[in-house]
């Protein structure tokens, strides 16, 4: 049974103590927030657990195992420093932090003190983004052109970062998942702050991968409608990963393809006589079995504390994303 204290209990805080205290392989120690409010909000919810507006009070019970931290981004460095110097295991949500030394320093102190650091990139415990990165892995989309992601809401503006850092560590992450976590050519990006000097409402961001392989992420809190959408492009066939549709995932059978003619076309660097054969096939909806993405994160980090499992989102994953969201090459 691992023991864990959770910190923060604001907006996303209490669906990460829900599933913590759902789980049968740890137990929740104490749950920790400054806010009086959301002290007072779960202890309604769970009148047993321990709850403290004093984040030392749960780092010195010898008896917690690890922490979970879903705090403002911007106070994620100290906590996950704090916890692992405690000697605490920390899953600490996304993005990891601020700054890519800050990643690296919390990779360090983990290391030094065997912890396991996992940040709670969620969509890779989703079983529709794995369906994917299998159809990928298995060769089912030939070679990947492309991938276009669109993460758009009205709301919910935040103050403390902008929509990129709030909404594009999700899209980052799953395409990195997806391609096997490679170092991008070149990064750029551009945003507009409409409502809030300073902090951009909108960004386009567009990355390029070795193999001429390009990935272009929208996100937005300023759009009239609410999409999670990534477009997978490959040579064979072509993805669509839609996380509000109920089958969430389209396999289209088409492409172009350069058509052979006998005799006078042969030459596929011959741009004079282009001939294409345009495929369009079936479209397969597979089942995908769907469990909650927050209870197979929490089990895989249990599975990393208890069982030595490599982290899928350690520090050299938490760091890739880092590195690309403060990349900023204007071209
Ligand atoms: N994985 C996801 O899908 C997902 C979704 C939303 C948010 N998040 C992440 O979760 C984290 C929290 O986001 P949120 O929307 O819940 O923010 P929030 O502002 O609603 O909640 C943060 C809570 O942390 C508390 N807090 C702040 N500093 C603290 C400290 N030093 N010690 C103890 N408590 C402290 C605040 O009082 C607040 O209740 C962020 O990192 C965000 O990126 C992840």
């Amino acid at each position: 049974m691992v023991k864990i204290a959770q910190i923060g209990v604001g907006y996303w805080g209490p669906n990460l103590l829900r599933n913590l205290m759902a789980n049968q392989r740890c137990e929740v120690t104490a749950a920790v927030d400054i806010s009086a409010e959301r002290r007072h909000y779960v202890q309604r919810l769970y009148p047993a657990i321990r709850i403290t507006g004093n984040v030392n009070e749960a780092l010195d019970d010898a008896e917690t195992d690890a922490v979970v931290i879903s705090t403002p981004v911007a106070t994620h460095f100290d906590l996950a420093m704090k916890a692992l110097d405690a000697g605490k295991h920390v899953l600490v949500e996304k993005p990891m932090a601020k700054s890519v030394a800050d990643v690296e320093e919390i990779g360090r102190l983990a290391h030094k003190n065997h912890r396991i650091a996992m940040v709670g990139h969620t969509f890779l415990f989703n079983a529709a983004v794995r369906y994917v990165k299998k159809l990928i892995d298995a060769g089912e989309l030939g070679d990947l052109r492309y991938i276009y992601s669109q993460r758009l809401n009205l709301g919910r503006i935040r103050s403390d970062v902008d929509a990129l850092w709030n909404l594009a560590p999700h899209d980052i992450s799953i395409i990195q998942y997806w391609l096997g976590n490679p170092t991008p050519l070149s990064v750029s990006r551009r945003g507009v702050d409409i409502i809030q000097n300073g902090i951009d409402d909108v960004v386009f961001m567009n990355i390029l991968y070795p193999n001429k392989i390009m990935a272009n992420i929208h996100v937005s809190w300023l759009d009239p409608n609410k999409v999670r959408s990534i477009t997978v492009v490959g040579s064979k066939k072509m993805v669509v990963y839609d996380d509000m549709a109920d089958n969430k995932i389209a396999i289209y059978d088409k492409g172009i393809d350069r058509k052979a003619v006998l005799g006078e076309n042969m030459d596929y660097d011959n741009q004079h006589f282009p001939v294409f054969n345009y495929r369009s096939g079936d479209v397969l909806m597979p089942r995908v079995d769907f469990q909650e993405p927050l209870k197979v994160e929490i089990d895989h980090f249990l599975d990393c504390i208890e069982h030595g499992v490599e982290c899928i989102t350690g520090v050299e994953h938490a760091k890739k994303v880092v590195e690309i969201l403060v990349a900023n090459v204007i071209y």
